[in-house]
């Protein structure tokens, strides 16, 4: 029997021996309750194509943090966490989807508006589920996931050059930052404890540096020209980033784990002509299955591990507490098969 895991607001676990105890959260991916606005039941013909998985590997990330703490707002009693998840298809009224097909699952109020990942089993508009390149496994695919899609983004727009990384040792930054070393980029990782980078070496990475002092962060002067392009996810190096700038550069804004409320240089912004934007995974569904192709032909097999803090169902508590402190663990992929 499945096991299923409810996390609620408090990060407070229990771990229920059917999915089905979870109560009317989990009964909506259920595909016997589909209903209309007025509450009655649909007809099959009625009914929105569905994809109902089963999730082998969730991955936790930030948001899940963010939401599950109440930041924004209190999240249902019966909150399951898990924005994101890679499993296998059980059932499909969607013409795209068969039992058996490995998937990509995120967004569409994953993990928010309607039970995540960490339930086990989700019913998913079709658009929210993702086939996986040939080459990817379920727990390859959990292992990059959103930060997978967040690079890619941050790719497609990036000129030829050098590119500096942020939070180079937490998920996001990780990911981003092995995927430019793979396809070929020099990349400076920038991260708190360089000596406890080890991965990031092992992933090819050739610089891996601290972060700038709070007197470097703070000053006005313009540094060397040194990257043409940045991944940033911590919003408190920005100010820093733009002196470092090459002209004509991009920095791709992706997070803000250290602050929402970023410092700037305007006058390194318009002396450079640089161009800051925001990237997210809310990709188009063949961008996100472009982002999986591309990152499968990038990474290494060998680099999946190096990326990945292995979990356990009851590991979850301290994990989700600990965001807060962002150790540098990499993208937690939480084992449910
Ligand atoms: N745009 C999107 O769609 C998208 C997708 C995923 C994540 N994000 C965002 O990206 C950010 C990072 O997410 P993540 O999942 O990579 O988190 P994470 O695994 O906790 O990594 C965050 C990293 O940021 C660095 N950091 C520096 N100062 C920090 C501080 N004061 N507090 C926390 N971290 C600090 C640390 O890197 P070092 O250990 O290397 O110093 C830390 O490991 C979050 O803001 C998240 O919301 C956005």
């Amino acid at each position: 029997m499945r096991r299923a895991l409810l996390v609620n607001a408090e990060y407070k676990i229990q771990l229920l021996d059917r999915v089905a105890d979870l109560g009317p959260s989990i009964e909506q991916n259920s595909p016997a309750m589909a209903k209309g606005p007025t509450g009655k039941s649909l007809t099959a013909a009625e009914t929105p194509p569905y994809v109902l998985v089963r999730i082998e590997y969730a991955a936790l990330n930030f948001r899940d943090y963010i939401i599950g703490s109440g930041r924004y707002g209190a999240p249902p009693h019966d909150y399951v966490a898990g924005n994101e998840g890679a499993g296998v298809v059980l059932d499909s009224t969607a013409p795209d989807f068969r039992p058996g097909d490995a998937v990509f699952v995120n967004g569409h109020g994953l993990g928010e508006k309607r039970p995540g990942t960490m339930s086990g089993q989700v019913r998913l508009p079709p658009e929210a589920v993702i086939h996986l390149p040939d080459a990817m496994t379920t727990l390859q695919a959990a292992t990059v996931g959103v930060a997978a899609l967040v690079t890619f983004a941050a790719d497609r727009v990036f000129g030829p050059g050098p590119v500096a990384v942020t939070g180079a040792m937490g998920g996001t930054g990780r990911v981003a930052a092995a995927c430019f070393a793979r396809a070929g980029r020099d990349v400076t990782a920038l991260t708190r404890d360089p000596a406890r980078a080890t991965p990031l070496t092992e992933l090819g990475i050739g610089t891996i540096l601290p972060p700038p002092t709070e007197i470097e962060r703070a000053a006005e002067g313009f540094g060397p020209e040194s990257y043409a392009a940045a991944v940033d996810v911590t919003g408190d190096m920005l100010n820093w980033l733009t002196r470092q700038m090459r002209t004509g550069g991009v920095i791709a804004l992706a997070g803000f784990a250290a602050t929402n409320r970023p410092d700037l240089s305007a006058l390194a912004v318009i002396l450079r002509n640089l161009r800051l934007i925001g990237v997210n995974s809310g990709l188009a569904p063949s961008d996100k299955a472009q982002a999986l192709h591309w990152v499968a032909a990038t990474l290494h097999p060998g680099d999946y591990p190096l990326l990945a803090h292995p979990a356990d169902p009851q590991d979850i508590a301290p994990l989700m507490r600990d965001f807060a402190g962002a150790r540098g663990r990499g993208r937690i992929v939480v084992t449910l098969q």
